[in-house]
């Protein structure tokens, strides 16, 4: 009977990327079968976060209840990945004795060798370091699983922003080559994936060597995907407005396969505090770079992170961050109080503000973007949507859900052999988490009007 393996997830979708290809890696070299529940695995992993002190505390209390799954069946190998175990290994084995694997993003590759390597000699295995690129070379070819898939395309960050652990966890900025990125995306194609999202923590610093010794960026790389048949449709998150070049922004009016969504983040509305957290960037270059995309893309939809409460945070600073809201206009935010990460420059900063007024600010600036939201939904309805059909509707099965380019899932009437393609949709009626819509026909590709297949217009 194959071995079972649980991974529990915490954080971003580099984390929930990192996860499936652990899941695929270790069924490639040991059989393992992926499983949900955790009481029936013989290894467990936790691909752990640390950006924010609440993802960390999850891990120890997690690790608590699986201590006693140990107790129950002790050939059960207990394992702890990612940027908490890059940060503090050794001190996750001290904590927790009963952990058997800790290995860090850059190290997963090596794990069955580390899972050997356990059960040989029953004693833990730590390997937290970062070696560059030959992660990605070690790992199977990624599965298509449904109609969309993540690649990440970069990793690390060299950007040392003062509040973030990330450039620690998870080293400086590296790049895949260029040609192992399409060929992965060409393969997915084969598969029946039709959206694809090129992962990285900063995407947008993507330079990837070409076959030919040359580097392409981003724009490049986007260039060449939009040309793979069969996918329709590209996103790619998250990016620095440093990194943010004019090709970049060309790439909104050149590439009708973009779609109309970006994320965007800019932390604050402040200057002064923009220049605390070293970003590299005004509140007015983020406004002028916004302004280009929209010549671009007159329809581009933005979200974006904000950090609220980052030391020395005024009412005028979070007021101008509640200006700079108004005036982009965004559709979607991640806002999180700021959370002091030991060992960034910015822990070491005096905080006055009390949780109370962060809280107050977080939740203003949370009501805003969630009218705005609400006001963009509402636009839509009489217009038609390119929605790309996902699989039936979480409530009603009848149905079929899709999502549009902007991000939103509609639910609609229509046969499920439209699974995996585009449907124009004539959105009807705006819900607070969804959309509703009527079916006007279900087509192949953005470019080949040629290849529509069913019309029920
Ligand atoms: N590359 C992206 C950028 O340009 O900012 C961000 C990647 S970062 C891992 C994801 C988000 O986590 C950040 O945008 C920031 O809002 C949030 N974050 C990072 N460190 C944080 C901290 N110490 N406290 C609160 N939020 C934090
Ligand atoms: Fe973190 Fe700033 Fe990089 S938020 S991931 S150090 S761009």
């Amino acid at each position: 009977m194959a071995k079972k393996l649980h991974i529990k997830t915490f954080g971003c979708q580099m984390n929930d990327y990192d996860s499936a290809r652990i899941g695929d890696l270790l069924e490639s070299t040991h059989g393992f079968e992926v499983t949900n529940d955790p009481t029936e695995a013989d290894v467990v992993l936790l691909n752990t976060c640390s950006v924010r002190d609440k993802a960390q505390e999850k891990v120890f209390s997690h690790l608590g209840r699986w201590r006693e799954y140990k107790a129950e069946n002790p050939n059960l190998i207990i394992g702890v990945g990612g940027c908490v175990a890059s940060q503090e290994g050794d001190a996750i084995l001290k904590r927790a004795p009963y952990v058997d694997l800790i290995f860090g993003p850059q190290t997963y590759h090596r794990l069955p060798d580390m899972y050997d390597s356990v059960l040989a000699s029953r004693r833990p295995a730590l390997d937290v370091s970062f070696p560059e690129i030959e992660k990605f070379d070690c790992l199977p070819p990624a599965k298509a699983d449904g109609v969309k898939a993540y690649v990440s395309i970069m990793e690390g960050c060299s950007k040392y922003c003062t509040f973030c652990v990330v450039p620690y966890t998870r080293g400086e900025e590296f790049s895949r080559p260029f040609d192992d990125v399409i060929a992965e995306v060409y393969e997915l194609a084969q598969h029946g994936v039709r959206e694809i999202t090129l992962l990285g923590q900063n995407v947008n610093a993507y330079c990837g060597s070409t076959h030919r010794g040359k580097i392409a960026d981003l724009a490049m790389l986007l260039t060449y995907l939009s040309e793979i048949d069969g996918i329709d449709r590209l996103r790619f998150t998250t990016s620095h407005p440093l990194d943010f070049t004019d090709s970049l922004t060309n790439a909104y009016a050149e590439l009708r396969k973009l779609a109309d969504h970006l994320h965007l983040p800019v932390q604050s509305g402040s200057d002064r505090i923009l220049t605390n957290m070293k970003r590299g960037y005004s509140v007015d270059g983020y406004r002028r770079l916004v302004q280009r995309l929209r010549e671009a893309r007159p329809s581009l939809n933005l979200s974006s992170d904000f950090i609220i409460g980052f030391p020395g945070e005024t009412d005028r600073d979070f007021d101008a961050t509640m200006e700079l809201i108004e005036s982009v206009g965004f559709d979607q935010s991640f806002s999180f109080i700021y959370s002091p990460r030991p060992g960034t420059p910015a822990a070491e900063l005096v905080d006055a503000t009390s949780q109370e007024v962060k809280l107050h600010r977080l939740q203003t600036l949370q009501a805003r973007i969630t009218e705005m939201a609400t006001e963009i939904s509402r636009a839509m309805i009489g217009t038609t949507q390119a929605v790309l059909v996902e699989g039936t509707s979480k409530k009603n099965a009848a149905q079929l859900k899709g999502r549009t380019e902007n991000n939103r899932v509609v639910n609609f009437d229509g046969p499920r052999d439209w699974i995996g393609q585009f449907v124009d949709i004539k959105i009807t009626e705006a819900l607070p988490n969804s959309l509703r819509g009527e079916a006007l026909r279900a087509w192949m590709g953005v470019v080949a009007e040629s290849n529509v297949r069913t019309s029920t217009a």
